[in-house]
């Protein structure tokens, strides 16, 4: 490892490591610098121009993107002459650029805008009508819609599908100012992880056709959560709003940096997963298929479990570590059996060698802390002795119902199922990202989420369904 080094930034002293990058200490330390080109997952690529700094005893102004750190350096990212070479370097990016913010769906997020905003505020030497076309509205597959106008090639895109998928289907073609981004013909742009050109593209060029135009992003609200799609478990911004007279709804995941999960990125299948969340819920507590409150269904539920001496609980590998515990020690109090069986969530064609894994369920591993076992041998025999068995998000009767005959069967599910459609009891459950809780990915890495969605009637979780169980034992009411 190279010695750390003392340098100036801002007439701010601080220190570094020798010979790495300059616009990294930049970064790191949150002092502001624009860039297009640059990306710490894609490296340096110095065709921007636009994180130039002053370095005091250099003639001009030097990129911070390939300035290694020196022993005494003294640099300045805001002088007079550095705000003015940020104009000309934005005035050369807008040539050509159709200024059509209004339509863009990018508005709120574009980095065009943001440093126009900040250093750029001239008006326009361009004639409209003698600025260069492209196209408009390329789809490249996989969702991901262009618009070569608005394009800074800045490449990261291109640089994403050469170095971290290997696919290599986007590229600059032509020359000069007719240079644009394409695909090749008759090869769309075809990966699992291929919507990340989205995020890295820091201006409204690339689009996701999913949720263009769907909302304003400063109307939407964020939170930190992860992906329940597979046992990664990769770190995602979850963007919701609540509207008016509506309830919060999910609009998109976006993924959100951990470099010890997922580094920059997230694949496809993950960030469109949020869809189940709003997709075919199951909304109403039922007992042999009336409709009841969750209340009665609950009372229901304690009062089946109590007086049947061979109860199976059969548990979803998607629940939270607190939900499984919760359980277990539930299962214990009433002499009830319980199994986290649920093989139908392995599908060797998913995993890759990169982020996706066969284990598409979040919190697998959370079996084993809370001591709920997966031995299938064991979960047959409970099965076998079972008069009552209670299923708890755990989809794996919904192919195998005949599993379930002459058994009465309560299902406590967040989304609609065969199992729930074909139960006595049917109690709806808040979904993963309705509920706080705590997972951990295939590598043994704890993460801990507390969602942001705020239901007008929000479902119960297993630890809530609990907790009512043991108010309503306390009040007499069952
Ligand atoms: S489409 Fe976006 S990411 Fe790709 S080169 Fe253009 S500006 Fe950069
Ligand atoms: S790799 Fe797994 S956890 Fe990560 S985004 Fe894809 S499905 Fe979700
Ligand atoms: S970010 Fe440095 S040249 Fe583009």
């Amino acid at each position: 490892m190279s010695e750390m080094v003392k340098l100036t930034i801002n007439d701010k002293e601080l220190e570094a490591q020798e010979g790495s990058l300059l616009i990294d200490k930049l970064l790191d330390d949150g002092i502001h610098i624009p860039h297009f080109c640059y990306h710490k997952a894609l490296g340096k690529d110095g065709n921007c121009r636009m994180c130039m700094v002053e370095i005091e005893g250099q003639k001009r102004p030097q990129i911070a993107c390939d300035t290694p750190v020196k022993e005494g350096m003294i640099v300045r990212t805001k002088s007079e002459k550095i705000m003015s070479v940020r104009k000309d370097i934005l005035e050369l990016q807008l040539i050509n650029h159709p200024i059509d913010c209004p339509t863009c769906d990018q508005a709120g997020e574009c980095k065009l805008q943001d440093f126009y905003m900040e250093s750029g505020f001239y008006h326009s030497r361009v004639n409209l009508d003698v600025k260069n076309h492209a196209r408009k509205r390329t789809d490249l597959g996989s969702d991901v819609m262009l618009d070569q106008e608005r394009c800074v090639l800045c490449t990261r895109c291109v640089r994403f599908c050469q170095e971290v998928t290997g696919t290599g289907e986007l590229g600059v073609v032509s020359r000069a100012d007719h240079s644009v981004i394409d695909i090749f013909p008759g090869r769309p742009l075809s990966n699992p992880y291929a919507m990340n050109v989205v995020d890295l593209c820091p201006v409204g060029a690339l689009t996701n056709k999913d949720f263009r135009f769907k909302q304003r992003v400063w109307f939407m609200e964020s939170f930190n959560a992860i992906c329940s799609g597979c046992s990664k478990g990769c770190n995602i911004e979850v963007d919701h709003r609540k509207e008016k007279y509506q309830d919060d709804q999910i609009f998109r995941f976006r993924p959100r940096f951990n470099d010890d999960v997922n580094g920059y990125f997230m694949c496809d299948y993950g960030r469109l997963s949020y869809k189940n969340e709003g997709e075919n819920r199951l909304v109403n507590a039922t007992i042999n298929s009336e409709e009841v409150s969750t209340d009665n269904a609950i009372a229901a539920l304690y009062s089946e479990v109590a007086k049947n001496e061979n109860a199976l609980f059969l548990v979803s590998p998607n629940l939270c570590l607190e939900e499984m515990q919760n359980l277990k020690a539930f299962a214990e109090l009433t002499n009830a059996n319980i199994s986290g069986y649920s093989p139908q969530y392995f599908d060797e064609s998913f995993g890759d060698d990169y982020l996706r894994k066969s284990d598409k369920s979040a919190n697998r591993a959370s079996f084993k802390e809370a001591s709920i076992s997966e031995d299938e041998n064991e979960f047959k025999n409970y099965l076998e002795a079972a008069s009552l068995v209670v299923v708890f998000d755990n989809n794996y009767f919904d192919e195998n119902l005949k599993l379930l005959d002459k058994k009465k069967v309560i299902s406590c599910f967040s989304n609609k199922s065969n199992t729930a459609d074909n139960s006595a009891i049917a109690i709806p459950l808040a979904s993963f990202y309705e509920k706080c809780g705590t997972y951990i990915n295939c590598d043994g890495i704890k993460q801990k989420v507390v969602s942001g969605i705020n239901r007008d009637n929000p479902s119960e979780n297993v630890t809530t369904l609990l907790e009512t169980i043991k108010t309503m034992l306390e009040k007499g009411n069952i």
